[in-house]
């Protein structure tokens, strides 16, 4: 197993995870990778790891440069198991090794691994050198955990931004130039809607706070590691955090005998005819995770069930779970469906709508099969209501 050479003596030693398909509930078809840094001076410095699992994998990459057991500091930007599940390993080995982490880093670590080993605690504005050069940390809580903070190098003028600006991709190039940046997009819009939707407030703290550096490269611990497309990564991180919305309406919703999907299709209708952008997807054949990266940019999020034993079908339910918790704002919601006698999914939906906070349209809700003369009505009256 080769390192991977970011900068003069600064090498990526990660691990690649070219299998995982779920990433705790959310779908990860590129699979992924845990980037782990090693940087060569006076102190021999590893920044994060990699999950458990992979941990032969980065020690092999840190033997390509130098014994592990030389390791002066380890940094622990995030307690979350993907970048710290192999601190056992490495600080059994790096003996002399202090562990360096934020007060919230400390009291997570201990917590989950109930360990002995020597730490020493940074704030924002503090500084550890290394010889020739000096990092400097910064505290970026809630972006997404209590604990996390981000490593500047300003000599090589490198940021070690942990999951921030992070995809879920396993490949075996390491640079954003080296694949389409469509897919890095698309990827890190994925992980945003995902894993950072709900703290965009301190996401756009976090942007203040390292607007001031120079940064030449953004080495983060998912996916590639950005060097050419930072202008791209940094303004798509100030859109998505400040829930800047597009032109564009989901179609959610699931079905039982076609008649709420002949009403979708109706609203898809609608707003295109209105000049929308419009995704329709069907909760049999969309995983949620792929359509909250649809809903990060969309103004409008129709959902739609036919009543199921009083109820919505369980996929709707699960989707609108899930929205709520990652907190999109500032939208819309159309709530929608065909029922055949008690006819109770519609207002659940539109409650669930409310509750998320959005702003709701007239439901349209239409008994049995929704007849030419029902759609019509229903498409005309929509088209009346959207912006
Ligand atoms: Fe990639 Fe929050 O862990």
């Amino acid at each position: 197993m080769k390192a991977v050479k970011v900068a003069e003596n600064i090498y990526w030693v990660g691990g690649i995870d070219w299998h995982i398909r779920n990433f705790h509930g959310y779908m990860t078809q590129r699979g992924s990778s845990y980037n782990a840094y090693l940087v060569i001076d006076e102190k021999i410095t590893l920044i994060d790891t990699v999950k458990h699992y992979l941990c032969d994998e980065m020690i092999a990459r840190i033997s390509d440069i130098v014994d592990p057991a030389d390791i002066d500091y380890v940094i622990s930007n995030h307690v979350e198991m993907d970048h710290s599940g192999s601190l056992p390993e490495i600080m059994a080995i790096a003996t002399k090794a202090t562990l360096v982490t934020s007060p919230n880093g400390e009291k997570g670590l201990k917590a989950h691994f109930k360990d002995q080993w020597n730490y020493r605690i940074v704030k924002s504005g503090d500084t550890l050198n290394i010889g020739k050069r000096t990092l400097a940390f910064v505290q970026t809580p809630m972006v997404h955990w209590p604990d996390n903070m981000v490593t500047y190098l300003p000599e090589d003028k490198i940021l070690f931004s942990n999951d921030a600006f992070g995809q879920h991709i396993a490949s075996s190039e390491r640079f954003d130039d080296e694949l389409p940046l469509g897919i890095l997009l698309e990827e890190a819009q994925k992980y945003y809607a995902n894993i950072v939707l709900p703290y965009g407030s301190q996401v756009q703290k976090a942007l203040e706070a390292v607007s001031g550096l120079e940064i030449n490269t953004i080495a983060t611990s998912h996916g590639i590691i950005w060097r050419s497309h930072i202008p791209d990564i940094l303004r798509e991180y100030q859109k998505w955090s400040s829930n800047t919305t597009e032109n564009k309406a989901v179609v959610v919703y699931d079905t039982m005998w076609n008649s709420t999907e002949i009403i979708a299709d109706g609203i898809v209708e609608a707003f295109e005819n209105k000049g929308y952008q419009v995704k329709l997807m069907n909760l049999r054949n969309n995983h949620i995770s792929d359509i909250m990266t649809e809903v990060t940019t969309a103004k409008y999020i129709c959902v739609g069930s036919p009543t199921l034993n009083n109820n919505i079908m369980p996929t709707v339910a699960s989707f609108l779970t899930y929205m709520k918790g990652l907190a999109p704002k500032n939208r819309m919601g159309l709530a929608f469906g065909s029922y055949g006698w008690s006819g109770q999914s519609v207002g659940i939906i539109e409650q669930a709508l409310k509750d998320c906070g959005f702003e709701t349209l007239e439901n349209i809700r239409i008994q049995y099969i929704p007849d030419e003369d029902q759609l019509e009505e229903s498409i005309k009256k929509l088209e009346g209501s959207i912006l």
